[in-house]
């Protein structure tokens, strides 16, 4: 991971000087200083640019000092829209300006300690790269950079903001880990061995195999798995930083509270399919591969929970993952089988590729039924028609409650990982109607992405709850503000920033 200081502003003698600045201003602190001593070549060179300092736009000038092997002015926007969150996104273009290099400085001397944290946190960001089954990179092909310095006025100020930052960034790369990891390797199985690294953080981790599951009822996420060799998995992660166990870690809660000393926690719950053929439904060969990334709703719980963990947020919250291999084979289940829930509805199997929705019934009942949740969110990459609706841009946003959807609309505007409310209504739950159970997996073509929704929303009981279809943002196929493509960890910082507005209010 880039490691980030915050040190006192002095000239670098060797490596990259990264400049922001915002539209119209003028070079000042460091910046000013290699102009001076070049004569003004800075100067010069961002006006042969035409260098606006418009966001994106950026100037690199080449051993502008003896030692120094480059200057890298990036360009912030406009000065009064600069704000902590934007300085976040404009933040990323530091990485691919400073990656190739041994050491770097970013000056912003000139910032305050929020913004300069902001911006380190978007370098960070974009700095992760997983290249664990990379055995013959040449040396020149990766990133040098092992430290990012960023001079500040008053670096224990910054490093003190920074703090979060980096517990949230380490949550959205455990995340992104997770999801770039082939599905040789990542089976449900091995999918909830690897969130016990959410112990050390103080956060409870229960793992729940077949044997308990048969006893839950889960008779719609064991059909999923059944045709899979790989046993399915339930993980239910608990992180109790509101009820007094936020110095102690888990498991001390204060008497009179509810299940294991939470009260009314946040409940977040993950579809983890770590890959989807379709089951008997099988799906087309070409771009099967894409379906190891099945189980990045489940990835986005762990890693969020790690943020929470990370961070101490002064909330309960609860992570609950459904982990299951979707394959066709000779126990599979079949189209026309008709399954159990935890929840003692039935559904007919119209369709095995729809099997997200069966994963999450039980799990969402669990979580009700255990938890008691003030609210609850699952993300899933449940719909290929969220797809054709948002294309990349947008998760859908689906809810059953105005509050909850407008914090999550909110913080989505903030973070960039923006999201679009999406309609629910009788009228389409009516296409979930079946002959001979209480409701078939599928509502037909129509309105792909609200159906699979509503299928959702009869396991809700009522309780306020969202559901995010992150089909289209989970995995980008171009590098982002602050992700190379591949896996982007959607979500966690989303739903984090939704737990710290929590937090605000209590
Ligand atoms: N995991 C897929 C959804 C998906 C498709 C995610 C493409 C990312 C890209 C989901 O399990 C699925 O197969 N959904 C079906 C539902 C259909 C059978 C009603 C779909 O979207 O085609
Ligand atoms: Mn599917
Ligand atoms: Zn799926």
């Amino acid at each position: 991971m880039l490691e980030i200081a915050f040190v006192k502003p002095a000239l670098p003698k060797a490596g990259a000087l990264l400049l922001p600045l915002t539209e119209g201003a003028a070079l000042s602190g460091l910046g000013a200083e290699v102009d001076a001593a070049t004569g003004g070549a800075i100067t010069r060179a961002l006006q042969a640019a035409a260098f606006k300092g418009r966001k994106g736009q950026s100037v690199t000038i080449w051993a502008p000092l003896p030692g120094l092997s480059k200057l890298v002015v990036l360009g912030l926007g406009k000065a009064e829209e600069l704000d902590p969150d934007k300085a976040e996104q404009s933040g990323g273009a530091i990485w691919p300006a400073a990656a190739s290099e041994e050491s770097a400085l970013l000056a912003a001397e000139g910032m305050s300690a929020e913004v300069a944290a902001r911006l380190a946190s978007g370098a960070l960001l974009r700095s992760w790269r997983f290249d664990r089954y990379r055995t013959q990179e040449k040396p020149e092909d990766k990133p040098k950079l092992a430290k990012l310095s960023v001079a500040v006025a008053d670096p224990a100020a910054a490093k003190a903001a920074f703090a979060p930052l980096k517990a949230v960034a380490e949550g959205v790369f455990l995340a992104r880990e997770l999801v770039a990891e082939p599905p040789n390797i990542l089976y449900p199985a091995e999918m909830a061995e690897r969130c016990r690294v959410l112990e050390k953080l103080g956060v409870a981790v229960e793992i729940l195999g077949p044997r308990e599951m048969r006893k839950l009822g889960f008779g719609a996420l064991l059909g999923v798995a059944q045709g899979s060799a790989h046993e399915p998995r339930m993980v239910v992660m608990r992180w109790p930083g509101r009820s007094g166990a936020a110095k102690g870690g888990a498991g001390k809660g204060r008497r009179g509270k509810g299940e294991a000393g939470l009260e009314r926690p946040l409940c977040f719950i993950g579809k983890g399919v770590t890959f989807d053929t379709g089951g008997i439904s099988i799906k087309p060969a070409a771009g099967m591969e894409e379906m190891k990334w099945d189980m990045a709703g489940a990835a986005a719980v762990v890693g969020l929970m790690a943020a929470l963990a990370g961070r101490k947020a002064r909330v309960d919250a609860v992570g609950l993952i459904g982990l299951v291999e979707n394959m066709p084979s000779g126990t599979a289940q079949r189209p026309g089988d008709v399954v159990k829930t935890a929840s003692g509805q039935t559904v007919e199997v119209i369709n095995t590729d729809a099997e997200g929705r069966l994963v999450l019934a039980d799990v969402i009942h669990y979580a009700i039924t255990r938890f008691d949740p003030k609210w609850m969110v699952d993300l899933a990459t449940l719909t290929g028609a969220i797809i054709i609706a948002l294309g990349h841009e947008h998760a859908g946003l689906f809810s059953n409650d105005d509050k909850l959807a407008a914090a999550i609309e909110a913080a989505g505007r903030a973070t960039g990982e923006t999201c679009w409310r999406m309609p629910l209504g009788e009228a389409y739950d009516k296409q979930l109607k079946s002959d001979i159970a209480d409701m078939k997996n599928v509502g037909g073509r129509p309105a792909g992405s609200i159906t699979a929704a509503q299928f959702l929303q009869r396991f809700v009981q009522g309780r306020p709850w969202a559901h995010l279809d992150i089909a289209g943002t989970a995995w980008a196929s171009k590098d982002q503000a602050l992700a190379a493509k591949g896996a982007t960890g959607f979500g966690v910082r989303l739903l984090d920033r939704v737990v710290a507005g929590e937090e605000a209010a209590a």
